[in-house]
């Protein structure tokens, strides 16, 4: 471990991309121009489910500017070749563009005109004529035929049933997340442009590597004749994990041309063909004994998926991990809808299954006239009971975060009679739960080289999409060297740098920072090897027959392990010496597959909200939220706090305001927009806090840190929800909180 008490990691450095992207700098995939390119805009189906009877191009083929109309009927088919699913390759849509005349949801391309100009492009295709032979779509689970056979998931420890039927206190409630749809600021983007059988993909994407296998293996062309680029990204939340049609549809358009094509995927098709978090309807049943010991969950998902996918968001994994109970069943069914494939959002599985789980415990606590802290104390486990037999934790200290946030948040001033926290004319409500995310990682190549002129240089086919990876490899090269970040240049979202892990599952930084470390060392080492041969340095000082010494690069020089920096040289007069433009070194490291079995790694947290009702003009705001995380060593705490905050913010939104509603006629997204999807804004946000209560994981990485890209959204929902049942003694269970639910519940009166 090399970080010391006055280490850079673990700093609040500020982003190194920062000023970049704050002068427009920063070259987004929209942003990027060739002199002869083209501008796609896709017509999309305006039906759910049917055919294409006919698609009419023949006015808009004669319009200004025109230069191709693509659809199913004059178009190559796309293919995966059989065999070639390597797991590494996913795509958001496996079903690739233009396949048949198949509709299978509202908003799926049709058709693609290409002109010179986007206001060309888009006058054009609203003189596309397309006729479908439309039959109805199903876009909720009440008109949806039930599941048939076996669960997707099915989990199962002890005898949940039973335990259940025999115990003496009992929860059954059912709870239900709308879809929600990613809406990050910069919108999915494809500019494709061919150089002879190369083909180059400008994309907002948070995984290059993958992104090229995947259009290597639908292309047909060999993966070294792709490459995709993503150097910056205005954040994707999950919905630019895999790519998606427009990807393809723009290499195909930009061979069909001979220019360079641009899609940009409007703000509309961002709810229809980039994925969302799927609805979910979570019945869960928790049996417990009359002190609270937890004797039996059990946990039903139904989630819809699309007709071109099976697309499984893993909600029970964390009910059979979370708590100590003997007897745990789950299960998942997928129903297929007529709306577009979902796809991971930030907490996948473990956000939408943490909403049933933290709210029922809170109706179990109320029912039982307990703490709801109290509660989840006396069924904490220290070993993950998942594991038959359980196996330990690499790491947890979430009972640590349940204490400081008590005490930080006043807990135990809390009164748990529903409204009878009073302030002036608001009734405030006091909610709590427990947060949770795995903590992974992969395996990546990283090559750092040492400059002549005193800079140095990191660079990694993975991508920063927003969270501070440039910042970390920087911290972490700078960490060993000495030389300062502002002279550390890092460079990602490249497939032509060495292979780079997906931005996923919060996974980015346990997996490049041993990697990071790795080739700095080893160019460091290549420096001091060049050192120990310039003549006459000071590391040939000792006497003939000594063993030279032991060097090491601190503070940016090279120098006597047992002496000062300021003893050394700087490490550029090595190079320049040498007349050597740079030493570089690459390293590629991967988990210890042995203590990947012995340990089960998550991080934890504890989050606490206040809400404040005031039941005379129906006025619902959440006033304070605090998280307590333990997600091992945090190796920035600017950008790690700023990824728990803007979590938090996330999950205000989630709790009072996202919710994706589809017309039952033809499946469209009816607040497919801004205006009518909302999301949590400034006046929204309450003042938010986070501590990290920061335990190293060494089984983890040497740096002892995990991910925390996704954690502070796991609680907010239930705990948002449980304040708001403090307050007002009205219990949601089907999100969003509605203020027509609370009015219902409550005399217009404090
Ligand atoms: Mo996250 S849903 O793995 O981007």
């Amino acid at each position: 471990m090399s970080a010391s008490a006055n280490s850079i990691i673990g700093a609040s450095v500020t982003r190194i991309d920062g000023p970049l992207k704050v002068s427009g700098g920063a070259h987004y995939a929209a942003d990027h121009f060739f002199d002869n390119l083209a501008v796609g805009v896709p017509v999309a189906s305006t039906v759910g489910n049917g055919r294409i009877v006919h698609i009419d191009t023949s006015i808009a083929e004669r319009m200004p500017g025109v230069v191709a109309i693509l659809h199913h009927g004059n178009t190559q088919q796309l293919f995966r070749p059989a065999g070639s699913f390597e797991p590494l390759s996913r795509a958001g849509e496996v079903r690739p563009p233009f396949e048949d005349d198949r509709v299978y949801y509202y908003g799926q391309y049709v058709t693609l005109v290409v002109a010179n100009t986007l206001a060309q492009a888009q006058d054009a295709a609203f003189h596309v004529r397309v006729d479908y032979d439309a039959k109805p779509s199903i876009v909720d689970l009440a008109a949806a035929p039930p599941p048939e056979g076996a669960p997707h998931v099915h989990y199962t420890r002890g005898d949940a049933a039973s335990a259940y039927d025999s115990a003496p206190v009992k929860v059954d409630q059912t709870y239900t997340i709308p879809v929600e749809t990613h809406n990050p600021m910069e919108m999915h983007a494809t500019l494709a442009r061919w150089d002879g059988d190369k083909l180059i993909l400008y994309e907002s994407s948070q995984g290059v590597v993958n992104h090229q296998h995947v259009v290597s293996e639908m292309l047909g062309i060999p993966v070294d004749n792709v490459q995709v680029l993503s150097p910056y990204i205005g954040s994707g939340f999950g919905g630019k994990l895999f790519p998606w049609p427009q990807s393809l549809m723009a290499a195909l358009a930009a061979k069909r041309v001979n220019r360079p094509v641009r899609i940009m995927v409007p703000r509309s098709l961002m709810f229809t063909t980039v994925g969302h978090r799927p609805l979910t309807q979570q019945r869960m049943r928790i049996g417990a004994a009359e002190d609270g010991k937890l004797l039996s969950l059990q946990h039903d998902v139904l989630q819809p998926t699309s007709l071109v996918d099976t697309y499984v968001e893993q909600c029970t994994g964390v009910t059979a991990m979370l708590y100590s109970c003997p007897s745990v069943s789950a299960n998942q069914s997928l129903v297929p809808m007529n709306i577009g494939t979902p796809t991971p959002m930030r907490g996948p599985g473990i956000v939408p299954g943490l909403f049933p789980l933290e709210s029922a415990m809170d109706e179990l606590a109320i029912r039982l006239n307990l703490d709801p802290l109290a509660l989840r104390l006396k069924n904490y486990t220290e070993e993950d009971p998942s594991f038959i037999p359980a196996r330990p934790f690499s790491g947890k200290h979430l009972r640590e975060c349940y204490e400081v946030g008590a005490a930080r948040f006043g807990w135990r001033q809390r009164t748990p009679q529903p409204g009878s926290m009073k302030r002036g004319g608001e009734i405030l409500g006091w909610g709590m739960a427990t947060a949770t995310w795995h903590a992974g990682r992969g395996s990546a190549t990283v090559r750092v080289r040492l400059n002549a002129d005193g800079t140095a240089r990191a660079s990694c086919a993975t991508q920063d999409i927003g969270t501070g990876t440039y910042t970390v490899f920087a911290q972490i090269v700078s960490q060993k060297t000495g030389i300062p970040v502002d002279k550390i240049h890092v460079v990602l979202g490249d497939t032509s740098l060495p292979d780079g892990p997906t931005s996923g599952g919060s996974t980015v930084t346990a997996t490049v920072v041993p990697a990071v470390d790795q080739a700095t060392q080893g160019a460091v080492d290549r420096v001091i090897a060049a050192a120990r041969k310039m003549p006459g340095s000071p590391f040939q000082r000792v006497s003939a027959g000594d063993d030279p010494p032991a060097l090491k690069m601190t503070a940016g020089r090279i120098h006597a392990a047992d002496a000062s920096p300021e003893s050394g040289i700087p490490f550029q007069d090595v190079l320049v010496h040498h007349r050597l433009a740079a030493l570089e070194a690459e390293s590629r490291t991967a988990p210890d597959p042995a203590t990947a079995h012995e340990f089960s790694a998550h991080s934890f947290g504890a989050q606490f909200v206040e809400v404040a009702w005031d039941p005379g003009i129906a006025r619902l705001r959440v006033n304070r939220a605090l998280t307590v995380i333990d997600a091992g060593r945090i190796i920035n705490h600017r950008t790690g706090r700023n990824q728990i905050l803007g979590a938090v913010v996330m999950g205000v939104g989630m709790a009072l305001f996202e919710e994706t509603i589809y017309d039952p006629r033809n499946a469209k997204p009816l607040n497919n927009n801004f205006a009518d999807y909302l999301v949590a804004t400034n006046a929204d946000i309450p003042d938010l806090d986070c501590i990290f209560v920061e335990y190293p994981d060494l089984h983890l990485n040497d740096y002892g840190a995990r991910g925390i890209g996704e954690i502070g959204l796991a609680g907010v929902a239930p705990a948002l929800t449980m304040a708001v049942w403090h307050a007002t003694g009205v219990r949601v269970r089907r999100l969003p909180v509605r203020i027509e639910d609370l009015m219902a519940g409550q005399p217009m009166t404090a």
